[in-house]
């Protein structure tokens, strides 16, 4: 299938960096969310990006206006009547994207793909709230996405292979690695990370080590990039308490339970680094 305009929605951290990636590799790009505020802040982070690769030669001051140009900005989501592809990256909540699938269903074109950023929500469910489950696909992007190579794409149980190759030609297109997983709680990455970061979590509450060294010992020991509790506080402790309560139930096996030191943290508003305080102070 020929995809040549874009839909996305959410203008977070997730949305604006698929924006840039798609305007970034020729695609038409609406960029969506609820408030013109939201977009613009997302519009402002991707201008930022963009101009840091002209700092260091990567990109012309040309280019960047091209790629501006390719993106334009909604907070109307009958916009999707334009679009052959939506990559929804809303809020992490089953309600709020079965209600946007839905809606997206009667907006959207007949032949649109209607593809999800969800970090570990079913793709299944979420394509039963639709006519056209056979359209819906997981496209998981990683953060920062203009800089991680994967993208790890979900087959719900209805997808069709037309659409599980469209969408791998186009991640291929933007210049990431497709990886095919089939559609169980928290896919492949999340299934892994998130239990790796809630045990780091215990080691602290448990007073095995501090924050510091425990991150200390996977960064060296295990050349990560990040420790796992850094890696946590990037990704929003929030979020990592949302997965691991995803596994938890999606598996009913108790080796998911979440870290009450987690909870804790995210009782007392300490979400990590986008609230000033987590696991460090910012
Ligand atoms: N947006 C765009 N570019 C960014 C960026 C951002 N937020 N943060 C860093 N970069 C770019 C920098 O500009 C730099 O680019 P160049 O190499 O082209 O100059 C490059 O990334 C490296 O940055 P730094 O030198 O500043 O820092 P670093 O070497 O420590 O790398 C990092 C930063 C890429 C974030 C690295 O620490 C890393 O890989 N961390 C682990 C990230 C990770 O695990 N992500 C997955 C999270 S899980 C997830 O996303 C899934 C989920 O569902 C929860």
């Amino acid at each position: 299938m020929n995809v040549q305009k874009i839909m996305v929605i959410g203008a977070g951290q997730m949305g604006s960096g698929i924006a840039q990636v798609c305007a970034m590799a020729g695609y038409d790009v609406i960029l969506h969310d609820l408030k013109e505020e939201f977009v613009d802040k997302g519009m402002g982070v991707i201008q930022k990006n963009l101009s840091r690769q002209v700092d260091k030669g990567r990109l012309t001051e040309a280019d960047v206006e091209a790629i501006l140009n390719r993106l334009s900005r909604s907070s109307d989501l009958s916009n999707a009547k334009e679009v052959d592809l939506v990559i929804e990256a809303a809020i992490e909540n089953m309600e709020i994207k079965t209600k946007l699938f839905a809606e997206l269903d009667q907006l959207a074109p007949k032949h649109a793909i209607l593809a999800t950023n969800t970090s570990s929500l079913p793709i299944t469910e979420i394509a039963a709230a639709t006519t056209r489950p056979e359209q819906v696909i997981g496209m998981h992007f990683m953060n920062p996405v203009p800089v991680m190579k994967l993208v790890e794409i979900i087959r719900g149980l209805a997808t069709a292979d037309e659409v599980y190759e469209t969408i791998e030609a186009i991640t291929n297109k933007l210049g990431k690695v497709p990886v095919e997983v089939n559609d169980f709680p928290g896919f492949v990455s999340n299934r892994i990370l998130m239990p790796m970061i809630n045990e780091a979590i215990y080691t602290v509450y448990e007073g095995v080590a501090t924050p510091e060294a425990v991150d200390e010992v996977m960064k060296l020991g295990m050349n990560h990039p990040m420790g796992p509790l850094t890696l946590a506080d990037f990704i929003g402790l929030d979020t990592c308490l949302y997965i691991m309560e995803t596994l938890h139930e999606g598996f009913g096996d108790d080796k998911y339970r979440p870290c009450p030191l987690l909870r804790k943290y995210v009782k007392a508003g300490w979400l990590g680094k986008k609230t000033g305080r987590g696991f460090y102070t910012y």
